[in-house]
């Protein structure tokens, strides 16, 4: 066969096919598995042996020219339908390009960074905390015993063998950690990330959030605390909201007490408040002594008040969601909304 004529015709045809289909069916004619250059190959075994190289290397030097030629067109019909599309009379290329889809802030990103604002603006510093903790910060200065019930292992992820690492199960250790290295008069929060071995439901998750908040200063009372509360709720809510306080036992506080606030949705009950007007918002009370002193602290000198607000609660009530393990699943459909 005169390879020379082949290649010549193979570039004619493939010059003047027709289409994209036509150009497939020639790919197949010269180059498929039954085709002429693999005919060509399959008759290497039948040569002289001094014949074969030389007649393979020419068969897949002509493949090679007509897989380009083929290539070579193939571009150019796929040029000559973008500017036919183009030619179309509804491409206007003056309309703006699909707009790239955005992410936004996790709600409990953005009710954190509103309270850091208006903490900050109160002349509070924003504190970060180990996850990880000590035993010591999470518990034992914190004035709870080693009897303690809250050290139960059914509340609490142990970290290592002696149980002296733990993942914290709440913010509060940071208000040790701020004592130690600071004097006072000062003021500090600290947001973040909190877990306890539960087990999970609509109300519970391993893995939430809290906002911790310690004041130190000079003869601090239950005053300045229900004054810096209201200040918060104003933050939150866009207005004053009446507060009452309940006794509520922390090993950390004293006195302590259950802070709850208005409902900000209805004046006589509603599914919030469970009809009691009244929502459960957040722990907090006077400082105990105990906990100054593991802080490295006076308490006949110094006092303070300290709050635990759970962010995730809250947050929950905010955008009135039913199940506080929405807040971590990562479901697009859900954190789409905000
Ligand atoms: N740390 C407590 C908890 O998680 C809340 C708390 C904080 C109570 C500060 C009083 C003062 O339950």
């Amino acid at each position: 066969m005169d390879l020379e004529a082949t290649l010549e015709e193979a570039r004619l045809r493939i010059s003047v096919c027709a289409d994209a289909k036509a150009l497939k069916d020639l790919e197949r004619e010269y180059v498929g598995k039954k085709g002429v250059v693999a005919s060509l190959l399959a008759e290497i075994p039948k040569l002289p042996p001094d014949e074969r190289k030389g007649h393979g290397q020419k068969a897949n030097a002509l493949k090679q020219s007509i897989l380009e030629e083929i290539q070579a067109r193939r571009t150019a019909f796929d040029s000559e339908k973008l500017d036919a599309a183009r030619r179309a009379d509804d491409f206007d290329p003056s309309l703006p390009p699909p707009l790239a889809e955005r992410g936004s802030l996790h709600p409990l990103t953005q009710v954190t960074r509103e309270l850091e604002d208006l903490f900050l603006s109160m002349g509070y510093e924003v504190l970060d905390g180990p996850e990880v903790e000590l035993d010591h910060y999470n518990f034992e200065a914190l004035n709870i015993t080693k009897d303690h019930p809250a050290r139960d292992s059914q509340d609490t992820f142990y970290c290592d063998e002696e149980g002296r690492l733990v993942l914290r199960t709440h913010t509060s250790p940071v208000q040790v950690r701020a004592m130690e290295n600071r004097t006072p008069p000062f003021r500090v929060i600290a947001p973040g990330r909190v877990f306890r071995q539960e087990t999970t439901d609509a109300s519970h998750d391993h893995t939430f959030y809290q906002m911790e908040g310690l004041v130190v200063g000079k003869d601090i009372s239950v005053a300045h605390l229900i004054g810096a509360m209201k200040a918060l709720l104003r933050g939150i809510f866009d207005r004053d909201l009446d507060v009452r306080l309940r006794p509520g036992h922390f090993p950390f506080v004293e006195p302590g007490f259950e802070l709850d606030a208005r409902c900000p949705f209805c004046d006589e009950g509603c599914s919030v408040c469970k009809r009691t007007t009244w929502i459960e918002l957040l722990p907090c009370g006077l400082v105990h002594p105990n906990v100054l002193r593991a802080g490295g602290i006076d308490p006949d000198e110094w006092s303070g008040f300290a709050f635990g607000l759970g962010l995730s609660r809250l947050v929950m009530l905010r955008h009135n969601i039913d199940d506080v393990r929405h807040l971590l699943e990562g479901d697009v459909r859900f954190l789409e909304q905000f």
